[in-house]
């Protein structure tokens, strides 16, 4: 089974191929991008040691030179000083202009391999090639990469779009249970912004989700990708419509921000933050208890966090006014207005906290 995708955004346009198997088939996928031979891949020991081999072979059979440059796993790999290692890497492997990087991992690997990409030489071919659900839906499309900066994360980035992304469903199968229900939080959320259909699909299909049944599977990176490549298309460097992909957001990574990163992954600090989201819009009275409960029932059902943990609450304001989505002071949130529909709109501190406390 497989389905392709364009991400439309005029002689930047690029391709993203979903199917179980697909990992491969990416040398032949890639030799038509008319790259040149060397090109580094950029992974961790855990998603190099199960699919670096099938790979490494494909790139070879299709007349590629790849060489593997491993990063730490988790956050750290998103710093400055890795980055530098990659730079070197990227020498040593003998990257000049028209070769390629590949970044083979989740989010994190995306993310750093990307800015190397981006800032190696002026910038050169970058290709996705992502292994976690998170990453197949999101991170590996629409061009954001990043690493963090000591005050923050991903502080320092570009929007650098790949040439190609390959999500094979198959490399799904090794992903830790928990990885795979953070990533379905970002699903749910692309249902509650933009596709109501699409949440009642999840409705009926969650288990299918978590057993990774690969039709489910399939149709669930397809539609998330399908929604994300249309909204790029229309606002890649988020002056607007962009924006309501931060949708739980505000909040979620407030929580993250205020247990120091480490309590939650990304997908369950977003749950909540949507969950919380959602009760905010109910009390302005623009959104219904009863669709905030089918959030919070298929959240639950997924066995995703919907209560805000207890955090000091000058941690969490003093989150909140690091917020990205600050404006000159003034904070905006992603709000529901119904199942399929969001407005970005300001919101006062105090309505905040008042849901969270
Ligand atoms: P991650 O990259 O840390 O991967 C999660 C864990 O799964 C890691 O331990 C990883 O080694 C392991 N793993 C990955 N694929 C595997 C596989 N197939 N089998 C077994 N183990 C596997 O986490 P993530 O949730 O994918 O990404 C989170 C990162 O993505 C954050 O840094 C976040 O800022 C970033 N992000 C970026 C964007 C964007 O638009 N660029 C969007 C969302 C999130
Ligand atoms: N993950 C949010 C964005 O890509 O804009």
């Amino acid at each position: 089974m497989a389905g392709e995708l364009k991400v439309d955004l005029g002689e930047r346009t690029y391709k993203i191929h979903c199917g179980s198997g697909l990992l491969p088939e990416a040398g032949s996928l890639l030799k038509k991008l008319d790259l040149a031979a060397p090109c580094l891949v950029v992974s961790n020991a855990i998603v190099a040691g199960h699919y670096w081999p099938t790979l490494e072979q494909s790139l070879k059979a299709a007349g590629f030179q790849p060489h593997l440059a491993l990063v730490p796993e988790g956050e750290e790999a998103k710093t400055l000083k890795v980055a530098a290692e990659l730079y070197d890497a990227a020498l040593a492997a003998g990257i000049e202009r028209g070769a390629a990087i590949m970044a083979l991992g989740g989010g994190v690997v995306g993310d750093v391999a990307g800015f190397v990409a981006a800032t190696w030489l002026r910038g050169v071919p970058f290709i996705q090639i992502p292994t976690t659900i998170l990453a197949q839906v999101d991170a590996s499309v629409g061009g954001k990469v990043a690493v963090n900066h000591p005050r923050g994360k991903n502080l320092i980035g570009a929007f650098y779009q790949p040439a190609a992304v390959i999500a094979d469903l198959a490399t799904l199968a090794t992903l830790p249970p928990r990885e795979v229900r953070a990533g379905l939080a970002e699903v749910i959320k692309y249902g509650v912004i933009m596709d109501a259909g699409f949440f009642t699909y999840l409705e009926e299909h969650l288990e299918g989700a978590l057993n990774r049944e690969e039709g489910v599977l399939e149709t669930i990176v397809l539609r998330s990708c399908a929604l994300k490549a249309e909204i790029v298309a229309r606002d890649e460097r988020e002056s607007d419509l962009r924006a309501i992909l931060n949708f739980g957001h505000t909040i979620g990574h407030a929580v993250e921000a205020a247990t120091d990163f480490a309590a939650y992954r990304h997908g369950e600090a977003v749950a909540m933050g949507m969950v919380a989201a959602a009760r905010l819009a109910v009390r302005r009275g623009m959104f219904s208890e009863e669709e905030t409960s089918r959030l919070v029932r298929l959240l639950q059902r997924a066995s995703l966090p919907v209560d805000l943990p207890a955090v000091d609450p000058a941690a969490f304001r003093a989150a909140l006014g690091h917020d990205k989505k600050v404006r000159q002071g003034q904070l905006r949130m992603v709000l529901p207005e119904r199942l399929g529909r969001v407005q970005v709109t300001p919101v006062s501190l105090e309505e905040i906290m008042a849901v969270i406390c």
